[in-house]
């Protein structure tokens, strides 16, 4: 990271925390606001958070890694949820996610290098019925078979094995 980008990073951490009082219950708010600017909480925005809530920053580390809707690890720019709860792990979703693993070099769990996807496992989304399931960012795929599969990665710039 650049300074200038380290710079505008910090200005839009203040503006975020210039919305809050400054207190502590207000700390989950602040966290998601920062979650759904940067996707993840920049070690940065913890420490400026912390001094401007008044707060333990090992608080908000708890919190960072209770929530499952915070994260501390910098994620894609497609987030790719793959549903291997009992109705899609029925209908192949282990094969979905190793496919999907497959085309992008990465395991669950993990960012490309590019920092265009990240892969997560996650146990329903809540449309049983379209199993098996993936959402990528805010879309959801149902009814995903192998075929279908490569036309949605092709979509979000993503190739499928063997192309
Ligand atoms: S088990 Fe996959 S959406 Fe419910």
């Amino acid at each position: 990271m650049n300074i200038t980008s380290e710079v505008g990073v910090a200005a839009e951490i203040n503006m975020i925390l210039g919305k809050y009082p400054r207190e502590q219950r207000f700390a989950l708010a602040v966290l998601q606001d920062i979650q759904n600017k940067y996707n993840y909480l920049p070690k940065e925005s913890l420490y400026e958070a912390a001094a401007y809530l008044s707060m333990p920053l090992s608080k908000l580390y708890g919190m960072a890694t209770f929530y499952k809707a915070l994260s501390l690890e910098k994620k894609g720019e497609y987030i790719i949820k793959v549903c291997d709860g009992t109705a899609c792990h029925i209908r192949s979703s282990a094969f979905l996610i190793s496919e999907i693993e497959k085309a992008l070099g990465i395991k669950a769990g993990y960012t490309t290098a590019d920092g265009r996807f990240s892969l997560e496992t996650v146990s329903c989304l809540g449309s049983c019925a379209l199993a098996p399931v993936m959402v990528i960012n805010d879309k959801t795929h149902g009814s995903v078979t192998a075929g279908k599969l490569r036309e949605i990665l092709k979509l979000y710039g993503g190739h499928a094995h063997g192309e």
